[in-house]
Parts: structure tokens; sequence; C-alpha cells
């Protein structure tokens, strides 16, 4: 069953339901981001609703400003200015911007991004704590972000592969989902990959990490970006690979989020992968996520 905390602030009342045992997800009603400062009791709470629930839905966020929404990400944590510019809002760079409709003829930010399993740059030797996503418009038959609770899936995990992943490093590599740009034009494939690669090289984490607030053991590998087990030969790694895959994608681990109007979320990378969803052509979406480091060590063992 859920606990309901109210709380009453300033003549506000502030609702917080946190998830169910076993289960993910909390949900706050009467908070307006917009009055979080890094001192406030509000950003602690936050944080640590974050670490026991993994994603918190934050309700009726109406008015928020992209400057407002950025202050919000500075009172959490530290935001991140992703490394590739193409993705940035054109006056706040710490905005990512998904988007699939360019006004004016404007390219602004890029279309169709994370619609498969993976957890947000994994890929880099200091992935990202925590993301928030606050969408502008939505498509009418797509409006969910699916996750899976990958303590639960270790948890859960059969000895064969625990044993495959216990002692191993999974390397990350973000090369197969970089994005053609207009800039591209007339250089090979071979070229793009290189160069890319060249920017944001493979990088290895281990298989199994151990969070640094809570201890949990968290199976830390995604479809998207984890290409293998270090020490495994190729042919091993597609099997292995495909029967982790397999388990993790299972119907049952999978929770869905069904975005509503005014939603803020936000969500810790080192215990879920998530997957947004496909929108029918035609249709569009605009959603404008900060990538925030908590400034702690990703897992146990791992410089800050
Ligand atoms: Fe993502």
């Amino acid at each position: 069953m859920n606990t309901a905390v109210l709380e009453k602030e300033d003549d506000v009342v502030v609702s917080i339901i946190e998830a169910a045992p076993g289960k993910i997800g909390a949900e706050v009603f009467g908070w307006d981001v917009r009055n979080f400062t890094k001192e406030s009791s509000e950003a602690e709470t936050l944080r640590q609703l974050i670490y026991r629930n993994k994603i918190v839905v934050i309700r009726g966020q109406k008015e928020l400003s992209e400057q407002e929404y950025v202050n919000f990400a500075h009172a959490v944590g530290r935001p991140q200015v992703y490394f590739q510019p193409q993705y940035h809002h054109p006056n706040h760079p710490e905005i990512f911007v998904s988007n699939s409709l360019n006004e004016e003829g404007k390219k602004f930010g890029v279309s169709g991004t994370g619609r498969y399993w993976h957890t947000d740059c994994s890929f880099e030797k200091h992935p990202l704590s925590f993301t928030a996503v606050r969408p502008i418009f939505f498509p009418k038959s797509a409006r969910a972000t699916s996750y899976v609770d990958m303590a639960r899936v270790y948890r859960a995990l059969p000895d064969n592969l625990k044993a495959y992943v216990n002692t191993r490093m999974a390397l990350q590599e973000a090369w197969p989902r970089y994005k053609v740009q207009a800039s591209d034009l007339d250089r090979s494939i071979a070229e793009l990959i290189e160069n890319f690669k060249a920017e944001c090289p493979p990088c290895p984490h281990p298989a199994v990490i151990e969070h640094p607030v809570t201890g949990e053991k968290i199976l830390y590998i995604s479809s998207g970006f984890t290409s293998g087990l270090v020490g495994l030969s190729y042919e091993e790694n597609q099997k292995v690979m495909k029967e982790l895959f397999d388990f993790v994608e299972q119907p049952e681990f999978i929770h869905t989020h069904f975005w509503e109007d005014h939603d803020l979320l936000i969500w810790e990378n080192r215990a879920l992968i998530h997957k947004g969803s496909k929108a029918n052509p035609g249709e569009h979406s605009r959603m404008y996520r900060i990538g925030i480091y908590d400034d702690l060590p990703f897992y146990v063992g791992i410089d800050k």
C-alpha cells in the first residue's frame, strides 16, 4: 500500500504519495518548483524521494519558464551541459531539446531521441545521476515513457546470468546511436563513426554497480548502449547479452508513466533504464530534459 504524507507549508497542502514496497514512482501534488533553492528543505526532500522511489512525478507545474526550470535544476544538483550542442536549447544550453517540430524553418533540438532501452550517458566516465523531463507538447498517440528497475531485475536474475555479470565490466558505447546531422553531408558512415568514437570512446563500467546511498546492487546494462561484457568472446557475448536483455525487458518488469499535462518528472539513472514511446507519423512532441548531477560517486568504488 502507498504511504500518503500531508504537510502544511505556507498554507499550501503538499501531498506526497510514495511507491508501494517493491514498486517505483512517487507522486507529489502541491509543490511549486519555482520556489526551490539549493538550501530549501523541498530540494533535500526531493533528492531523498528520488533515491527511495527512483521516479518522482511532480504534478501541476503549469507556469514554468525555461529559466525557472534551469533554476530548479540548480536547486536539486548540478545541471549538465550535454556534449553535443545540436541538442541545446538556443538560449539555455542546460536544456536538452527532444523535438520533432521546427519553427519558421529553424532547427530546434533533435527529433526522435531515446526510443530504445538505455540509461542517460552510461557511455561517459561519470554518467548522469538524475534526469528531469518536462514535456512542452505531446503526440496524441504516444504519451508514455517506460522504465525498468534494474535493482529489482538484479535480485530476480537467475544464478547462471548472475555469474556472468557479478565480476565483469560491461562496455558502454554511444556511436551506434549517433544521429546524422546536416553538417555530415558527403561524409562516409565510416568517417562519421570514427570521428564520433574519438569524441565519445567506448567506456567500461561494472556490469553490477552498488548504489552510493541505498546500497542496492543494480544490473547496469541496457540494450541501447551496452555492447558486451569485457573478457567474453564475440560468440559468447552474443548469446549471453541476448539472454540478459530478454530477461531485463520482460513485461513484468516494465513500469510505464502516462504523461499528464504539466507533469515534471525526475528520475534516478543509476537504477533505471528507460525508453520513450514512438509517435505516429505526422504527430509531434517536444520535451525539455535537464541532466542533473548529485555529485555523489555514481557507484561505490568510483571517484566523484
Ligand atoms: Fe534518455
